[in-house]
């Protein structure tokens, strides 16, 4: 009797995943999220755009020098030139899609700057809601989509393993109830880790569980140290904080001190427009200072609305009016540039595992991301990856079976005390002695949740690179920044 085919599991509803899920037809695709209504992906939140080499006088060569540069070389090259040079294809699929991009008057793509690019190549759908805009364009694709079955309210928190490589995932719904589905192949489309700092920029979802996983697999890391700190979320008590974009600084608001000083003045040739780690680690050491960094943005003339309706809301929602007054700023952990070790198809170090978006780490960003390429890979990456497993065959079906799990999480009072040690430690600026110490408490407390052994794994990586690098930056007491031991 011929077998039923089995569906590809993609776990995570954000654009990588959904990507992943559409490209994949006609193959069946189940499509797993934490949320019950879909929401909740770091995607939704982006307020960057997808740079793409599409204006006159700009080329994917020079796209990819800027994220090279972004990246302090550490990328792999091939990779960066595959995304540089799918960009412009990827914005006309997504425009296929149905993502309304800003356009001028004449209907080509409007096109911004922001921190790192050398040209403008930026699009934007809605203005700083680009993010909101791709995941309601995809989701309605999916929706329609037959190949697709959405489940949401379930978490992912076993693979089941056979012969070596992953044949399938057991769900949990809120209930307690699990699930098994024996699968084709399994996609980890499950976004950051920021939410395992004390402040970040993404949703509270975002905390490393399908890393987590594929490490509990023994699926291969990379790069796991580079975390990226984005300079301005509005500075509020709390953990996931509003962004404040940074196309706000291109379009001229100003940083400056409590004092009304210029911050970045005599830091960087760039000024407010310096690369993000720079720009973050300068908040920071204010901030440890004692002292308060702002962002002003009065100066942004036009159209509030329609520029910058995300930050508009956010602000106001807080009380506070950008248009009037000068904001308080923080940084706070945006992105995870290491993760799953894949392939540009996805492949991880385990057959039948794959790894997509920020999940997953091909190289593509080095030590350091450029912005607006997240969006972009998470897209490119779920398109290619999608039409890899449309026509790949599942793994061989015989052998005996066993479960990995995740394992329990950690309680919610032992989380916060993880965060703030996180954000102490493995923050903007690190140092030798406050990452071992963090490092062995990790250690010591590992069999209480999984959260704390990720957390290990990352603080072990960043011992290991003792030399500051991108976003990695390791100013140790009594040595010059990058050139000491652990
Ligand atoms: C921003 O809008 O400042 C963030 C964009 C990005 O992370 O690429």
């Amino acid at each position: 009797m011929k077998r039923a085919r089995l569906p590809i599991v993609v776990i995570g509803s954000g654009v990588a995943g959904m990507a992943t899920a559409l490209a994949a037809a006609p193959a069946p695709v189940r499509l797993l999220c934490r949320a019950a209504d879909g929401s909740g992906s770091a995607s939704a939140l982006a307020q960057g755009g997808i740079a793409a080499a599409v204006g006159a006088g700009d080329s994917p060569a020079a796209h990819v020098h800027d994220t090279l540069e972004a990246g302090s070389r550490h990328n792999d090259a091939a990779a960066v030139r595959w995304l540089c040079e799918a960009a412009p294809a990827t914005v006309d699929w997504l425009a296929a899609q149905g993502a309304a991009f800003d356009r001028t008057d004449a209907g080509a793509l409007q096109l911004g700057r922001e921190g790192g690019h050398g040209a403008h190549r930026i699009v934007h759908a809605g203005g700083d809601a680009t993010g909101a805009a791709l995941v309601r364009a995809l989701r309605a694709k999916v929706a329609r989509a037959e190949h697709v079955q959405w489940r949401g309210g379930v978490d992912v928190d076993a693979l089941l393993l056979r012969a070596g490589g992953v044949v399938g995932v057991r769900t949990r719904d809120a209930q307690g109830r699990h699930e098994v589905i024996e699968a084709a192949a399994v996609v980890l489309a499950t976004g950051g880790l920021g939410a395992l700092y004390a402040h970040t920029s993404n949703p509270p979802g975002a905390d490393g569980a399908g890393l987590a996983l594929a490490l509990a697999a023994g699926a291969q890391a990379r790069d796991l140290e580079f975390v990226q700190f984005h300079p301005t979320a509005l500075a509020l008590d709390g953990h996931s904080l509003p962004l404040l974009t940074e196309a706000l600084r291109g379009a001229g608001a100003r940083l400056i001190d409590g004092e009304g000083r210029a911050l970045m003045a005599g830091r960087h040739p760039l000024g407010d427009l310096a690369p993000r780690d720079v720009v973050a680690r300068r908040v920071w050491s204010v901030q440890q200072a004692g002292g308060s960094a702002w962002l002003d943005a009065t100066p942004i003339e036009g159209d509030w609305q329609r520029r910058f309706p995300t930050v508009l809301a956010s602000c106001l929602a807080h009380g506070l009016d950008p248009r009037r007054e000068r904001l308080p700023i923080t940084p706070v952990a945006h992105f995870h540039m290491g993760g799953v070790a894949a392939d540009l198809d996805g492949q991880t170090s385990i057959p039948g595992l794959c790894a997509v978006g920020e999940v997953a780490c091909n190289g593509v960003h080095g030590a350091n991301r450029l912005a607006s390429n997240s969006l972009l890979e998470a897209v490119a990456g779920g398109r290619r990856l999608g039409a890899r497993l449309a026509t790949a065959a599942p793994l061989p079906a015989s052998g005996g079976h066993h479960w990995i799990e995740r394992g329990a999480a950690l309680p919610p009072e032992n989380l916060h005390a993880l965060r703030e040690l996180l954000w102490q430690a493995a923050g903007p600026v690190r140092e030798a002695a406050a990452l071992r110490d963090a490092w062995r408490l990790c250690a010591a407390a590992a069999a209480t949740g999984w959260q704390m052994r990720l957390a290990k794994e990352l603080l072990r990586a960043m011992r290991l690179r003792r030399r500051s690098l991108g976003a990695h930056w390791r100013e140790d007491r009594g040595c010059p920044a990058g050139s000491q031991a652990t």
